[in-house]
């Protein structure tokens, strides 16, 4: 199984390697915590079926991150990022999105995100390593009492 180790910004030591079907329930643990919406346990099973990398970051043998990135047709899409609350803002999701993206780099020339119009930390993270927002998609995700547009980003990769 590949893995690497790599430190955060902050000196945080991380073991990033790829997700396999044992890990799906402290992954669901995670997912649940950090999302109002979270994905159900078998989009994850699909995403390990399928052409997906999925890629968890572990510090000290605790699951604290993980990361899903596909690709297809010239383009790529991240479609899941998440850090445990109790490990958040110590440059673990920069990490994991440096991943994906080396993940996908000479596979697509975009790389494509939809992210709550309200989720100022992942905006924050995606314009801080370079995407720019493309587009909106009116009341595109459900909340509690209605629906919140998302936005679009993307980020230009080097030419295939
Ligand atoms: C979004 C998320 C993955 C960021 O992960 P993280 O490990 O906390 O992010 P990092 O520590 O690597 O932060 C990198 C940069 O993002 C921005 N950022 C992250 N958290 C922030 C916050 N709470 N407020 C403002 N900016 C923030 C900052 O620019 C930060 O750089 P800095 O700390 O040097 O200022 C994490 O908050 C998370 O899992 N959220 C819940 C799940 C989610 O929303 N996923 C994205 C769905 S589209």
């Amino acid at each position: 199984m590949n893995s690497l180790s790599i430190f955060t910004h902050t000196g945080l030591e991380l073991f990033l390697r790829e997700i396999t079907a044992t890990d799906i329930p402290q992954i669901m643990t995670l997912e649940r915590s950090a999302h109002t919406h979270p994905w159900r346990q078998s989009s994850f099973e699909d995403c390990l079926k399928g052409r997906q990398k999925c890629w968890l970051a572990e510090s000290k043998n605790l699951l604290v991150g993980y990361v899903v990135v596909t690709h297809g047709g010239g383009d790529a899409e991240l479609l899941n990022i998440s850090v445990a609350p109790q490990f958040q803002r110590k440059g673990i999701g920069q990490c994991l999105l440096a991943h994906a993206v080396n993940c996908v780099k000479g596979k697509a020339d975009m790389l494509f995100l939809e992210v709550r119009v309200s989720n100022r930390k992942a905006i924050e993270l995606y314009s801080k390593e370079g995407f720019f927002e493309v587009g909106q998609r009116k009341n595109y995700y459900p909340t509690v009492n209605g629906h919140e547009d998302a936005l679009l980003m993307a980020m230009q990769l080097d030419p295939i």
